[in-house]
């Protein structure tokens, strides 16, 4: 059976076709950054636009990539369309959102809306056995099974959660204030390396050294708050505190900028999830969202995995980031255990549970 997925919640227009719920047909992603650069971050109004100009070439390219014809029974078509209606930039949203419904309309499908944030936990279950899609083979079996802590590290949100189901996301904790990757863009504007920050980041992280600057790291643990997250004192620090922390004998370079702060910001995550297996027992791990990508990030996930003896799924870094692919997997066993979504089905900016508890 074959979904399309559709995804469009924030500056990411993309399509793709996934088959059973896990192997991946065709994924395509056209991406804005190019629109928000000079801006250092989305432009909500400049990205629904973009995504309606995109929306259907993505599409259309998803689906001649895997081979379907819409409208032509005998190419193997589509079984059901799944889009993301939450959470995310309202008009964004609902630019995808429409397309599917118009879609489904035309064609006489089921179609079903996902929440972003549950099909980024999924991203862990998506297969590419040639790794033609994803650049990684990732074989039939790589899957893990339930429940697993999954770490959700984006531009728009940092949570901490167990996947108990493919539908339930219980959340351990969130941020009390600024997203990881919306830290990465600040400091990345501050250094005048561009937008998206993350990728600018870690790549001057290599060359750098994390002992020039150690940075504070947020007091969270009072209140039981052991999975919470903060990002503001640490981008405040590296923006108007630097003088403080900075050790003498190292030089003032971006590189070592860059390292000092991705040392901060990533060991807060790992500090996150070593707590959440050492209080819940689960030994199965997942991370998803655009900083999941981060190679430092990857690797301490992977000395974690080696040192607790956990079972860790780092999917390739176009699965971290927003796609269509674990939009379709995911929305493929939602309409095959329940009911398509009524057609009233709007979108929603926020979840109540993704935001911190005051
Ligand atoms: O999941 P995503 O594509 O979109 C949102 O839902 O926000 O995540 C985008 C975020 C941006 O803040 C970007 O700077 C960050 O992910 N990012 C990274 C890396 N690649 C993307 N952060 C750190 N290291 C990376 N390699
Ligand atoms: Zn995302």
């Amino acid at each position: 059976m074959l979904t399309l997925g559709i995804e469009s919640s924030c500056d990411e227009t993309s399509a793709a076709v996934v088959e059973d719920g896990s192997r991946i047909r065709s994924l395509v992603v056209a991406s804005q950054s190019g629109v928000h650069a000079r801006y250092h971050g989305v432009v909500p109004e400049a990205a629904s636009r973009a995504h309606a100009e995109q929306i259907y070439p993505v599409v259309k390219r998803a689906l001649d990539e895997a081979g379907i014809v819409p409208h032509d029974p005998g190419s193997g078509g589509l079984t059901g369309i799944a889009v993301t209606n939450r959470p995310g930039l309202s008009g964004s949203l609902a630019v995808g959102l429409s397309f599917a419904k118009g879609y489904a309309l035309a064609a006489g499908l089921p179609w079903i809306a996902v929440d972003h944030m549950a099909a980024h936990a999924y991203a862990a279950q998506l297969q590419d056995p040639e790794g033609s899609i994803t650049g990684r083979a990732i074989s039939p079996d790589s899957g893990l099974s339930y429940p697993y802590l999954v770490v959700l590290v984006s531009g728009g949100h940092t949570i901490l959660a167990i996947s108990r189901s493919r539908e339930e996301l219980q959340v351990l904790g969130t941020t009390i204030d600024d997203a990881c990757g919306e830290a990465y863009d600040k400091v990345s504007a501050f250094l005048g390396t561009g937008y998206p920050g993350g990728p600018a980041i870690d790549r001057l992280a290599r060359d750098g050294d994390p002992r020039a600057c150690s940075l504070p790291r947020p007091r969270l643990n009072r209140n039981d708050n052991r999975y919470d997250f903060s990002y503001s004192g640490l981008k405040t620090a590296v923006v108007h505190q630097l003088e403080r922390f900075w050790d003498k004998r190292f030089p003032r370079t971006r590189e070592n900028i860059a390292a000092g702060f991705q040392k901060a910001a990533i060991d807060l995550v790992i500090d996150r999830v070593r707590n959440a297996i050492e209080d819940t027992g689960i030994t199965r791990v997942a991370a998803g969202g655009g900083v999941a990508a981060n190679s430092y990030l990857r690797s301490e996930l992977e000395n974690v995995s080696r040192e607790l003896s956990v079972e860790v799924v780092l999917p390739p870094p176009i699965l971290c980031m927003d796609n269509a692919a674990m939009v379709a997997g995911l929305g493929y066993h939602l309409l095959l255990t329940g009911n398509p979504s009524a057609w009233e089905t709007g979108v929603s900016a926020r979840i109540p549970a993704f935001r911190h508890r005051p």
